[in-house]
């Protein structure tokens, strides 16, 4: 086994910082070291294989991002990136675990749906990834796999109101399956927008010639996302079981997530970088010389980027820092502007919805601290010990301490990172959804499990060396 030092950084963990050495044999983490102390006996920076000098530097606990669609189905095409070349990605940027979606619709097995993704990715990855199952079909014989989900190490399920005709479900459905899941231990994730209400605003543009990508947002209006927000709240509550809202984009739905956290329920929150620094007109209703109003179909992701006048992404910081929302996640489900997106050139609706973030929510959330949004414990609490206790993964995950595994960030403050497409851009699509992002830091060292896949900007993974998590139940249930 050999034994890597990591000396003279700033351990950060969401509770604090300290000066300190880490240690690892192996995979695991073995040892957090007062940089002074002899207590071992001997200098460990002779013996140890690898001294990675992290002097100036923070060290952290790997990103973990827990809402991934790698080659997911949707709209005529699938995501672009596939297990490989996304795990690569997010690796790059300081992400050593992700949590990804496997799928079953109607008329389809869970169980079916759950091996197909398993055969997606197993060999394929360069991080360890856990799954998610997409419930898009309820009836006797689905409630009874969901029920079975955690002895599989899936103790989290997706449902959706949105998307009629491909993954929606009806009240009815939502409530039996939240039955089933409060009884099991799962954690239902619901992805809350009024599906068919959005489907008549969106025709009515389509028939009135707006058919551009910024009228996307226009349809799907923040009242569809508040409304869903509010009755899948009401139908977990009935249920008896916890709630964790997905892509939360609107200040009003995270409103109704802080108001039900208030009464006591078990209701979470999370939101993503695009809601945090996208908007409508900047973003959906750009146009560029390429691709004239068409530009904005880069930025087309479901709830849409919302209107800055509204003041969303001031509320969307405010509620990170107070706890209102608990989690950032990517949705990373980017789509290739050339073939894929073009599928709804002259129909915004047949855009395929999703944008590509998996290698830069580390970098994108430290620009927070930088800009003054969230501390840096915050920082760390948000992109790895959150995910870590809310999805079943702490202590082995989301924390630099002895038994964990060694999945660690050595994190530069004073370096920078110019996000483009020809500069940062490792993932599997045609432009960068973040280009002309700059950020006052740098992901210098990443460890997974020990092993170094990240190094003087060089890539030094596999393919196959991620490994699939067993879940266990959310930290955040009694
Ligand atoms: O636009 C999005 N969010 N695409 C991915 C699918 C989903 O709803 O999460
Ligand atoms: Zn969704
Ligand atoms: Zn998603």
């Amino acid at each position: 086994m050999s034994i890597t030092l990591i000396k003279g950084g700033t351990v950060v963990s969401a509770t604090g910082r300290v000066l300190a050495d880490v240690l690892i044999d192996g995979e695991t983490i073995v040892a957090v070291l007062d940089p002074e102390s002899t207590l071992l006996g001997h200098d460990l920076a002779s013996t140890a294989d690898k001294v990675i000098d992290a002097t100036g530097k923070y060290v952290i606990p790997g990103g973990i991002d827990a809402h991934t669609h790698m080659q997911l189905p949707f709209g005529g095409t699938f995501a672009a990136d596939t297990f490989e070349t996304g795990t690569r990605a997010a690796a790059w940027g300081g992400t050593t675990t992700i949590v990804d979606f496997a799928v079953q619709t109607a008329g389809g097995r869970i169980e079916d749906g759950l091996a197909s993704w398993h055969e997606q990715a197993a060999g394929e990855c360069a991080i360890d990834y856990g799954f998610h199952q997409i419930v898009g079909g309820v009836d006797a014989d689905s409630l009874k796999a969901l029920a079975k989900l955690p002895d599989e190490g899936v103790t989290s399920y997706k449902m959706f109101t949105a998307y009629p005709g491909v993954f929606m479900s009806g009240d009815g459905e939502l409530l039996r399956a939240m039955q089933v899941a409060g009884e099991n231990g799962l954690l239902t994730m619901m992805h809350a927008e009024n599906g068919p209400a959005i489907d008549v605003i969106a025709e009515q543009l389509v028939a009135a010639g707006k058919t551009d990508p910024y009228y996307h947002g226009k349809a799907r209006v923040w009242q569809m996302e508040e409304e869903a927000t509010h009755r899948v709240i009401m139908l977990a509550d009935v249920a008896r079981a916890p709630l964790y809202v997905v892509h939360v984009s609107a200040k009003q739905a995270a409103a109704q997530i802080a108001a039900a956290r208030d009464e006591g329920k078990n209701v979470f929150g999370e939101t993503c970088p695009q809601y945090l620094y996208m908007s409508l007109e900047e973003h959906l209703g750009a146009t560029s010389e390429e691709w004239g109003a068409f530009e904005g179909a880069k930025y087309v992701c479901s709830p849409p980027l919302r209107d800055s006048g509204e003041r969303h992404q001031d509320h969307m910081w405010r509620s990170l820092r107070t706890n209102d929302l608990q989690m950032v996640s990517t949705d990373h489900c980017p789509f290739c502007q050339a073939d894929q997106n073009e599928l709804g050139r002259g129909d915004f609706r047949k855009i395929p919805n999703g944008m590509g973030t998996v290698e830069h929510r580390v970098n994108l959330m430290y620009q927070g601290v930088v800009t003054g949004e969230i501390s840096l414990e915050r920082w760390v609490e948000l992109i790895s010990t959150t995910p870590a206790r809310m999805f079943g993964m702490y202590g082995k995950k989301g924390v630099i301490q002895p038994g964990a595994d060694a999945d660690v960030v050595v994190y530069d403050p004073n370096g920078h990172t110019s996000i483009g497409y020809d500069k940062t851009h490792h993932m599997n699509f045609d432009h960068s959804s973040w280009e002309g992002f700059e950020i006052d830091g740098h992901v210098d060292v990443v460890l997974s499990r020990g092993r170094v896949l990240i190094e003087d900007d060089e890539y030094h993974g596999e393919k196959g060396h991620g490994q699939f998590i067993k879940r266990g139940q959310s930290q955040y249930l009694i």
